[in-house]
């Protein structure tokens, strides 16, 4: 039997990948009379929704009662909490499916089409779709690349999910292991140790570096601050060991003391992730990828009506990065098909929240930044804030940096509720206001905004309930 090519289906735009940059761009598009077709492989949402940003928040919420006895205890109330996997897994299940569900009504009322299966880009304009039922060609007048990321493996550290295990695996529950050792002191590692140190595994978190969060710019003090916690919550860190290999008993680390033997049940390899950009075959529609990144230009094009868009792009893989970017290649495309001007580039202020305890949020200029640019910190203890004593929470600072016109360039802020405070420190970073319009808002008492409010009044040298 001969070979019969597919027929070629027309459409106006492919995105391709469903996560929460190509699932935000796919409904853009279709709000805006576009018609679209969005290609996913896995589960709508991608890694963000499935095996990241939402179990993980659902694992950090469900365990908190775990980790909170004796903030209880001390206010005279008695916690006695437990953790049963089978129910929490399900619990966690029916979050993401839910919020699963949700996207595809959304896409459904936006008129995109989802389609099932593996796209790879066939020559300019065209899509090839392979799934269960075959393969299909798409012509598009432009295509979306919004594929994300995966984990990286370690050398000697072959992900199997039993001793191994990346964090896709760790989101699944598999067990609570008596000892496991997390490599790598970064976003995903911590957030995961706080999650199962507070269901009883004794963690030992591992990073070659001398500091934790080392790609986040984190400050040294807040750095200091987030170790002191993680380590009166149980969690070992070791700084300066890097993991070499696996044994039968654990892991194998280098630290400036020498080779040093840590046992473990299981392993948590989070050392970073790297783009899903194998297979795509951009090079057929004339664009490069460089060291597996994809390269686009300011406004993410990647090659002629080829757009690229979140995680593919290497840098900060973050959720909402990759939603910003959406939005905006849905209007320039919206724009291109109706022949008028993209919209202009915009340099994005992305924030960054981590779910630790405390959880560690920021924006902007670092504050350790500060003194070499000759900008300055305003700074606030969350020990001086009374809202922070009444929750019996008052481990954390919010710091602002200010520049030499007084406008709030970053901030950082350590301690509860840090990534929903994150919110005003973001929008006053974005939109160049100066710490005198932050001080002169009035912030409702008692609140953790007030801390905000607070380190913008240190800043502008006259601190009201701190130093
Ligand atoms: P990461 O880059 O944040 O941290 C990896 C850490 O591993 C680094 O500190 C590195 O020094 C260390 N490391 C590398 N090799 C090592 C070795 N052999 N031994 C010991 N330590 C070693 O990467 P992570 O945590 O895997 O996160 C990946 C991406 O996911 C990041 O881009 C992050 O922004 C994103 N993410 C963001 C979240 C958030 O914003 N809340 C949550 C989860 C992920």
């Amino acid at each position: 039997m001969g070979y019969t090519p597919p027929a070629m289906e027309r459409t106006g735009v492919v995105v391709i990948g469903g996560g929460p940059g190509g699932y935000v761009a796919a409904r853009r598009l279709g709000q805006l009379g576009v018609e679209t077709v969005l290609v996913e492989m896995g589960h709508l949402g991608g890694t963000c929704l499935n095996e990241g940003c939402i179990p993980t928040k659902a694992l950090y919420a469900a365990t908190s009662p775990l980790g909170a006895g004796d903030k209880f205890a001390r206010m005279g109330i008695e916690l006695q909490a437990r953790a049963d996997l089978p129910r929490l897994r399900a619990w966690v299940g029916e979050v993401v499916a839910g919020l699963r569900g949700g996207i595809a009504r959304l896409l459904q009322a936006a008129q995109v089409e989802v389609l099932r299966g593996k796209a790879e880009l066939a020559g300019p304009g065209k899509v090839r779709v392979v799934s269960g039922d075959g393969e299909r060609e798409l012509g598009a007048e432009a295509v979306v690349l919004a594929t994300g990321s995966v984990p990286i493996e370690l050398p000697g550290f072959p992900f199997d999910g039993e001793r191994v295990w990346s964090s896709t695996h760790a989101l699944a529950l598999p067990r609570v292991p008596e000892r496991l050792v997390v490599i790598g002191g970064g976003v995903i590692g911590l957030e995961l140790a706080t999650v199962y140190r507070r269901l009883g595994s004794q963690v030992v978190v591992v990073e070659a570096l001398d500091r934790l969060l080392p790609g986040v710019g984190l400050s040294r003090r807040g750095e200091a601050l987030l170790r002191r916690s993680l380590g009166a919550q149980g969690i070992s860190v070791r700084l300066g060991a890097r993991a070499q290999g696996l044994t039968g008993h654990g892991v194998v680390v280098a630290t400036p003391g020498g080779e040093e033997e840590l046992p473990a049940e299981a392993v948590l390899v989070a050392v970073g992730r790297r783009p899903r950009s194998d297979g795509l075959n951009l090079d057929r529609a004339g664009g490069k990828v460089e060291r597996g990144v994809v390269a686009t230009d300011e406004g993410f094009l990647a090659a002629p009506g080829v757009y690229a868009i979140g995680d593919l792009r290497g840098g900060w893989m973050l959720a909402h990065r990759a939603s910003h970017e959406g939005l905006h290649v849905a209007e320039a495309i919206a724009a291109a098909l109706r022949g008028a001007p993209p919209p202009p580039p915009e340099a994005a202020v992305v924030p960054q929240a981590v779910f630790t305890q405390p959880e560690v949020a920021l924006v902007g200029v670092p504050a350790d930044e500060a003194p070499g640019r000759g900008f300055r910190v305003g700074r606030f203890p969350a020990a001086a804030l009374g809202r922070a004593w009444a929750e019996g929470e008052t481990e954390g600072h919010v710091q602002v940096v200010v520049d030499g016109d007084g406008r709030v360039v970053g901030a950082e802020i350590v301690g509860p509720h840090a990534s929903d405070l994150l919110g005003e420190a973001t929008l006053a970073v974005h939109r160049g206001l100066t710490a005198q319009e932050l001080a002169d808002t009035v912030h409702a008492h008692p609140s953790f905004p007030e801390g905000l409010w607070e380190a913008a009044l240190s800043a502008l040298g006259r601190p009201l309930h701190a130093g």
